[in-house]
């Protein structure tokens, strides 16, 4: 049938889930044996004979029961393998039961296959717009001796190169269980000779793109910080020769904003095991009789035209299919935030005319940062006391948000809702809050600490305190901010037996309680931060539209961190600020244009005192301004394209087009100069070449052909950190 985007072959017991982009196989192999087929282009039929070879391998074991030797379940490629089952990989899953063994043989018993995509309770997750946009198939696993079932969930897109899969785990069995390993997938490739593409890096300096071969042995991408992490994210598998236009390209993002482990595995045989999901560091799950365990989602792309149509199907997925705030189509309002204009020192009578310069911008909303609670003077004190500090707002923050509105102004605020300081009335009144472990000292950082949010009476707590603020329906935006990493692991409400849970509770506990705020305040924007790009995840994507890149606000520092963020996350899910040069954090001194061409990659806004700045400068803000708001649907929401990476060139360019292609972007960055520069070109990419296009500055006509085909030089402007944009139009 047309419709039908999964098929299954009893005979032969092949499934086959397809659209017109993309087919995934897999077959019941003997002994109930779950078998990874392909993931790939699309393929019409599957005729049940391009099948991995059986050989008899040398140690590598057999089935129970079989003396058929050429069959292993080590080599075979396979959808999900256990601990226990003679594979030596490493598991997706591992199960320890009450007699200690941690045996598991997983063996097919049934399946289903649902209309529509199913709601993961708690946990953010890809959805449906109607029942027709997708179908699921669930798998049914199981292991007969400890009655334990895995339900491996896929759901495939109608119109989308993706396939997402999480899964489920059943203890049918009497006695209680503790999962200490449950990845959201598994995926084994026969014969691919990858290389992977991660997004390492650091606080202030996230997201770098670094691509290696894939030498035999386990390469571990992870995080055990409590977080998503600067430190790394994503994971693509390429062929080596696929670059941003061309080639094979594989994308794994996981819905989820707490560890994660990616694990490659290049085998004896040379074939790649991927396992995907939550880390299994300091995990331990009791799994009572009768209870289930659902695993965060994996979102799976494949591209056959290389990096870029990868990275633009993540986009449209986590715009159109994760993000659920109704801001995420509008187009984001240009703002001034000001952190790095004040930092702590500020009152009221301070922050007000920078609320009238930037009136006078054209700039739309005042962020007020850190420091407007407790007492907070400096980062020593005050969180976890979510109410206004007099010294600084006299009146109240009502009164101070009603000055900005009647500016015509929006008024955000930030929060950090998840962090406790000793010196906090919070502290005094339930030091048990603060998460620690009996008898220890716990770590500071930054000379804070965790709230234990897997708490629900914690959670109850904060709730309660942010929605006095929040409920006068006076604040626009809020910037959800967390400044520390997870240490001292510990719940004071659950037994010994249940501590390798804490990890995962926290992050559920952090979902919960942003959850209940997005549903009641739906007219608020939220905006996800933790130290900049420390949550910049598809998870956290589900509730906030948008998160801070990086606290690294330096221009030229902000390509390599834009340009990996790009592999996987749409460009209106990230905020980019203009901050003063010499920067802040790396004394970098770079022009005026430049930092505004490459705050306007993203969400643009300021991160200065607009009131200290030249007359030259001021004026160059409301330029930026007027001409952002002339680009910012196209560069918000429109294809965007990697053009020239700044990992290996002296230039970065990148380009947005518009969905109709009538109106395109395009950035160009130099990053230093020479005294006899080579020349070089940039040649657009998703225009349309029978349409003619207009450079809306120099009013010059090109055809779309010719600035594909031909492309034009760069500009050779003297001076290192050059930027230039072009914004073209079709014309009739
Ligand atoms: C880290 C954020 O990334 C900054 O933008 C700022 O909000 C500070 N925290 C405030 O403490």
């Amino acid at each position: 049938m047309e419709n039908r985007l999964i098929t299954f072959d009893e005979r032969n017991k092949v499934f086959h889930l397809h659209n017109k982009q993309v087919s995934y196989l897999i077959s019941v192999e003997n002994g109930g044996t779950l078998s990874h087929l392909y993931f790939g282009k699309r393929v019409k039929e599957y005729h049940n004979q391009l099948r991995y070879p059986r050989l008899d391998r040398g140690f590598s074991g057999n089935l129970p029961g079989s003396l058929d030797r050429t069959f292993s379940r080590d080599s075979l490629p396979k959808e999900y393998s256990s601990a226990g089952e003679m594979d030596y990989h490493t598991p997706a899953t591992v199960v320890r039961h009450s007699d200690g063994s941690n045996a598991l043989f997983l063996t097919y018993k049934t399946y289903k296959i649902e209309d529509g995509k199913p709601d993961l309770k708690g946990l953010p997750h890809s959805w449906v717009k109607d029942k027709t946009e997708a179908q699921t198939l669930i798998i049914t696993l199981e292991d007969k001796c400890s009655e334990f079932e895995y339900d491996l969930i896929y759901t495939i897109y109608r119109d989308r190169p993706v396939i997402v899969r999480s899964v489920k785990v059943r203890n049918n069995g009497k006695d209680s269980a503790y999962i200490e390993k449950a990845a959201s997938m598994q995926m084994d490739f026969g014969n691919k000779d990858f290389e992977s593409i991660t997004l390492p890096g650091a606080h202030a300096n996230e997201r770098h793109m670094q691509r290696e071969k894939i030498g035999q042995g386990i390469h571990v991408y992870s995080s055990h910080r409590g977080t998503s992490s600067h430190q790394m994210n994503i994971l693509s598998l390429v062929d080596p020769d696929t670059n941003e236009f061309n080639g094979d390209a594989y994308g794994f993002a996981l819905v989820y904003s707490g560890n994660h482990k990616f694990e490659v595995e290049r085998d004896q045989f040379d074939q790649i095991h991927l396992n995907i999901g939550i880390n299994d560091f300091n995990f331990k799950w009791k799994l009572k009789s009768g209870d289930s365990f659902q695993t965060p989602e994996v979102l799976m792309v494949y591209s056959d035209h290389g990096l870029n149509q990868m990275s633009q199907a993540f986009h449209s997925l986590i715009h159109d299919r994760i993000m659920r705030s109704k801001f995420k189509n509008q187009v984001r309002p240009i703002l001034v935030n000001n952190w790095e204009a004040t930092y702590f020192d500020f009152d009221e009578d301070k922050l007000r005319p920078i609320v009238d310069k930037a009136k006078k911008l054209g700039i739309e909303m005042f962020v007020l940062d850190d420091g407007w609670f407790g007492h907070r003077d400096d980062d020593n004190s005050s969180l976890g006391d979510w109410k206004v500090f007099k010294k600084k707002f006299p009146n109240g923050l009502g009164h101070f948000a009603d000055y900005v509105h009647n500016q015509g102004l929006k008024f955000g605020l930030w929060f950090e809702p998840e962090m406790i300081s000793y010196d906090s009335d919070l502290y005094k009144e339930h030091p048990d809050y603060l998460m620690q472990v009996p008898g220890r000292k716990p770590s500071p950082s930054r000379n804070q600490y965790i709230l234990d949010l897997g708490r629900e009476e914690v959670r109850d707590n904060i709730f309660k305190q942010m929605i006095k603020i929040l409920d006068d329906g006076k604040i626009d935006y809020i910037k959800w901010d967390m400044n520390r990493h997870l240490s001292d692991i510990y719940e004071a409400d659950l037994p010994a037996d249940q501590q390798g849970e804490v990890y995962h509770r926290y992050v559920l506990g952090f979902y919960d309680l942003l959850n209940r705020l997005v549903t009641r305040y739906p007219n608020i924007l939220f905006e996800g931060c933790s130290g900049g790009g420390g949550r910049f995840d598809a998870g956290a994507a589900y509730y906030t539209p948008q998160i801070w890149a990086s606290d690294n606000s330096d221009a030229i520092a902000r390509l390599t961190i834009q340009y990996g963020t790009s592999l996987v996350y749409p460009q209106s899910m990230l905020t980019s600020h203009v901050s003063v040069s010499p920067n802040e954090q790396n004394g970098r001194i770079t022009p005026f244009d430049t930092r505004g061409a490459v705050a306007m990659w993203g969400d643009l806004g300021y991160e200065l005192d607009l009131t200290k700045m030249s007359d030259e400068d001021s004026k160059k803000v409301a330029e930026q301004v007027a001409e952002y708001k002339k680009i910012r649907k196209v560069t918000q929401f429109g294809k965007f394209y990697r053009l020239k990476s700044p990992m290996n060139s002296n230039q970065c360019a990148w380009m947005t087009v518009s969905q109709d292609q009538n109106e395109a972007v395009v950035t160009v960055v130099k990053i230093m100069a020479y005294a006899q520069p080579y020349l070089t070109k940039t040649k657009l990419v998703g225009l349309d070449p029978n349409k003619q296009y207009q450079n809306i500055d120099t009013k010059e006509i090109f055809g779309g052909d010719e600035l594909m085909n031909l492309g034009f030089y760069d500009s050779v402007e003297h001076g290192d950190f050059k930027a230039k944009m072009y914004h073209f139009k079709a014309i009739d």
